[in-house]
């Protein structure tokens, strides 16, 4: 990594500052994710060398309580061979004792499953001889062929790698291995219908599901691996692809027989959509199936190249699916941690004001049909920047989300579209939460996330209004400052150039 990248990621104002980031240059999908001896690891998809998706490595850090991290050497790199071209994304498994990486070698535009063995400290990083262990199906035509879900169910190890097969729709193909090398295929876990529905649609499936995960979920929260026999809710995460564009993480639920998962239904996992890409969950030592995505950039190549860094993680998230079968999210209790002083708000009963950037907003809203809470937020004094969160209720009684996008941003060639949806099942009243740091926003609506970027550009843009509109009301509003987490080893990675 250059130092200079470094300074400039470091001196971007819209640079997260309590969420994870690389410490300089381009960071994609979270990989590898788990907790061992109390350590939580977090690898991702990186290039050290510049904000673009190049020669992709495995970065690595840790942390103990989710909220500051310390960055580790590189824990994989391109080689010669299966992976010359990139270490792409997949998981950390334990196999008897021993940490294993399975993830997608890229060389020549192909993708194949690769192996990697750890020692305890999972910092060293042994790539099996024999890669890759495992290639694209023969005689399907598939679109592409990467990412890993893999697990133990009777006895054995299961895997599903991503894919589509053209001309149908993504895909995910499950295998059985004794060994973790040798895989036999078992036939693809479900096949969407690329053309049911338009592909400017929420609910498009795409024509390769990339960055899947497969598990079962239960209203109390608590998860386990998949098992075709036990008759529960599982569920099917993926990210909705089509010929190189990333449209959006969905969670197809149904049951599953241990070949193949029958959908009931899919939901949209973050009404923001792609900025809330790629997500990998797994179960931590206390039992519970968090999850993190990546929050890409919404802003031009150039802007990214001048800025230094590109790329954040969202807050790691729990999930639980409640009676009705919606997933909900909220985000981990830990980042209590990261809050620094109480927001100081002015204003009237309709409207408090405070102001800040790296922030946290919690209040209930009590929304009778025909009334409406909005909050600003990154709002310069005279509204010409603005984002506009706004709650209603429709006519079938649920409330409904706007996040309005249109004014975020003075700057040019920006996504302004706005994120719309349903908090399904909401009673008279909703809690809401909002993270807001540098340039992302999650909101949580009864555990519906809407994760977004937005890149205000006036030095005052720091306004936050939360106002009540037609018999709506804000009750029990706090916020806070959240505190900036300077990465406490930031250290020259291996490998790279000065
Ligand atoms: C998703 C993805 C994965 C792939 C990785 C490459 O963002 O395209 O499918 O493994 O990124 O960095």
């Amino acid at each position: 990594m250059h130092d200079t990248l470094r300074e400039l990621a470091v001196a971007d104002p819209l640079r997260p500052g309590y969420h994870f980031t690389s410490p300089a240059g381009w960071l994609n999908d979270p990989n590898g994710t788990c907790q061992r001896d109390g350590v939580f690891h977090l690898f991702y998809q990186y290039n050290p060398e510049s904000p673009q998706h190049r020669s992709i490595q495995w970065g690595h850090a840790t942390s103990t309580d989710l909220v500051s991290w310390r960055d580790l050497p590189i824990a994989l790199a391109p080689s010669e061979g299966p992976d010359a071209e990139g270490c792409w994304s997949g998981v950390l498994v334990d196999d008897g004792g021993r940490p294993v990486i399975v993830y997608s070698g890229h060389a020549e535009g192909r993708q194949t499953a690769c192996l990697a063995y750890g020692d305890e400290s999972l910092t060293s990083w042994t790539k099996e001889p024999g890669n890759p262990v495992l290639e694209r199906p023969e005689g399907v035509d598939v679109t592409e062929f990467r990412d890993h879900a893999v697990w133990r169910e009777g006895g054995s190890w299961r895997q599903i790698i991503g894919s589509g097969i053209r001309g149908e729709g993504g895909t995910a193909f499950l295998y059985s291995s004794d060994d973790l090398k040798e895989w036999s295929l078992i036939g693809p876990l479900a096949v969407g219908d690329a053309d049911a529905l338009p592909d400017d649609d929420p609910l498009w499936t795409g024509t390769m599901w990339e960055c899947i995960d497969f598990f079962r979920l239960r209203p109390d929260g608590s998860t386990a691996a998949p098992d075709g026999e036990s008759g529960e809710t599982h569920v099917l995460i993926y990210s909705a692809w089509d010929d190189g564009r990333t449209m959006h993480p969905l969670a197809a639920t149904g049951s599953y027989d241990g070949r193949a998962l029958s959908i009931e239904r899919t939901q949209r996992l973050d009404l923001g959509g792609r900025h809330a890409y790629a997500p990998q969950t797994f179960v931590d030592e206390a039992g519970r199936r968090i999850l993190w995505s990546w929050m890409q950039e919404a802003r031009s190549d150039a802007a990214m190249v001048e800025a230094g860094w590109s790329g954040a993680m969202a807050l790691p998230r729990t999930l639980a699916l409640d009676e009705s079968g919606t997933i909900r999210q909220s985000p981990v209790a830990e980042l209590e941690g990261a809050r620094g002083a109480r927001l100081a708000w002015s204003g009237g009963e309709k409207s408090a004001i405070s102001r800040g950037t790296r922030a946290e907003l919690a209040f209930e809203a009590r929304i009778p049909e025909g009334s409406g809470v909005g909050v600003d937020l990154f709002a310069s004094d005279d509204g010409s920047e603005r984002t506009t969160l706004r709650l209603g209720r429709d006519a079938a009684g649920d409330v409904t989300i706007e996040l309005d996008r249109s004014a975020s941003s003075l700057g040019e060639g920006l996504d302004t579209r706005a994120h719309t949806g349903v908090v399904p099942g909401a009673g008279e009243t909703v809690a809401v939460r909002a993270f807001l740091d540098g340039s992302s926003l999650e909101v949580f609506v009864d555990g519906i996330a809407t994760t977004t970027r937005v890149y205000p550009t006036r030095d005052d843009a720091d306004g936050i209004r939360v106002g009540a509109r037609g018999g709506a009301a804000v009750a029990n509003l706090e916020g806070w400052e959240m505190l900036d987490q300077e990465q406490p080893v930031r250290q020259m990675l291996p490998g790279a150039s000065e």
